[in-house]
């Protein structure tokens, strides 16, 4: 049978990319873009877009219906800083969707891709590393939101056989899409202040020490994951890891390709708070040994291909590139 994918929320920082990567070896028609804002026009004409609430749930029935989906990949979500300031909103888009989405993944024998976090774990649980399964106490209500997607999506495994599959992903950094509002943005924004004014200023101590991964490992690990056989899964959720850098480190490898980087600490107590409460190094042997993750980028190679896609772009677009 045909495989046909759903991407919802998939506008934001990772949805685009991933539909880009699955379009390749499945088919541009076969994978449906999905969210509630307006795509670019380069988006909207790179293959199948359609508008998709997650709290809707007859619309995203009969699209799901309609288009003869096998897998749905949900992405909508509101992030750790945006979630802190609207916990309504979060509660809502991020545990009455995911009921949404888990509903009609079991009512149409679906396949069912969610991504966790790291922000799924709290000061309660190991932090370095963290390994699968531990206390997971989170004190978000995107982390809250995440383990509850966790356990609900694991309960209607063992229970009805949903083909359930979830990637604790660390902060994942793009240079095309911007982020969306997460305690990990920092590490995105850093790359371009280095390449235009030469001045960032960091909300978060310079020692914080947060899990990280550039967006073609984080694309390539959902692929992969998603195809692993279904007999080589021991778990349901997964860590997966790259790195784990501190704004300092990160500062001290950008320097040496642009020595005059200037960084200044200008801690919020928001995501300072979020940051410290959260692992800073995943323990992913399990993923490593299941399914074969295996990363391609350190910070040496996060660090030159960011600031050489930076570089490009902004000369392409004429803006002031700072160098060497
Ligand atoms: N980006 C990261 O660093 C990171 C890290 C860990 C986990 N994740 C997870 O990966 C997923 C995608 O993250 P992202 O960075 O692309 O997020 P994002 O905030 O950039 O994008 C989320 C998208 O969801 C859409 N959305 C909001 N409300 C919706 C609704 N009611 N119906 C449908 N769509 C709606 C938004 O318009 C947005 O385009 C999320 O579940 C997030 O929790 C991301």
């Amino acid at each position: 049978d045909k495989t046909l994918f759903f991407i919802a929320g998939g506008l934001g920082q990772l949805g685009m990319g991933l539909a880009e990567m699955l379009r390749k070896q499945y088919g541009t028609d076969n994978v449906i873009l999905s969210d509630i804002k307006k795509p670019p026009p380069h988006i909207f004409r790179s293959g199948p877009f359609v508008y998709a609430d997650v709290l809707d749930y007859k619309h995203l029935r009969e699209l799901i219906i309609n288009n003869q989906i096998t897998w749905l990949v949900h992405y909508s979500a509101l992030l750790s800083a945006v979630g802190e300031a609207n916990v309504a909103l979060a509660r809502k888009i991020n545990i009455t969707g995911l009921h949404n989405v888990l509903d009609l993944a079991l009512e149409n024998c679906l396949r069912l891709f969610v991504p966790s976090t790291i922000g799924a774990f709290g000061p309660s649980s190991p932090r370095d590393p963290v390994p699968d399964l531990c206390v997971q106490r989170p004190r978000t209500i995107y982390g809250v939101s995440k383990v509850h997607g966790e356990l609900m999506g694991e309960y209607l495994h063992h229970k009805h056989g949903l083909d359930f599959r979830c990637l604790r992903y660390p902060g994942v950094i793009s240079v095309n899409t911007p982020p969306g509002g997460g305690t990990t943005d920092y590490a995105v924004q850093i790359f371009h202040d280095a390449l235009s004014t030469g001045h960032h200023e960091c909300y978060l101590r310079p020692d914080t020490r947060l899990p990280m991964m550039h967006i073609s490992d984080c694309h390539r690990a959902t692929v992969e994951f998603m195809q692993a056989p279904e007999c080589q899964l021991s778990l349901r959720t997964y860590n997966i890891a790259a790195m784990s850098f501190t704004p300092e480190e990160v500062a001290q490898e950008i320097r040496k390709h642009l020595p005059q980087l200037k960084v200044t600490y200008s801690p919020d107590s928001v995501r300072q708070t979020i940051a410290d409460s959260w692992p800073v190094r995943f323990d992913d042997s399990n993923a490593r040994r299941d399914w074969g993750w295996a990363p391609a980028f350190g910070l040496e190679e996060l660090v030159s291909d960011m600031l050489h896609t930076i570089r490009s772009k902004r000369t392409s677009e004429g803006l002031h590139v700072n160098s060497l």
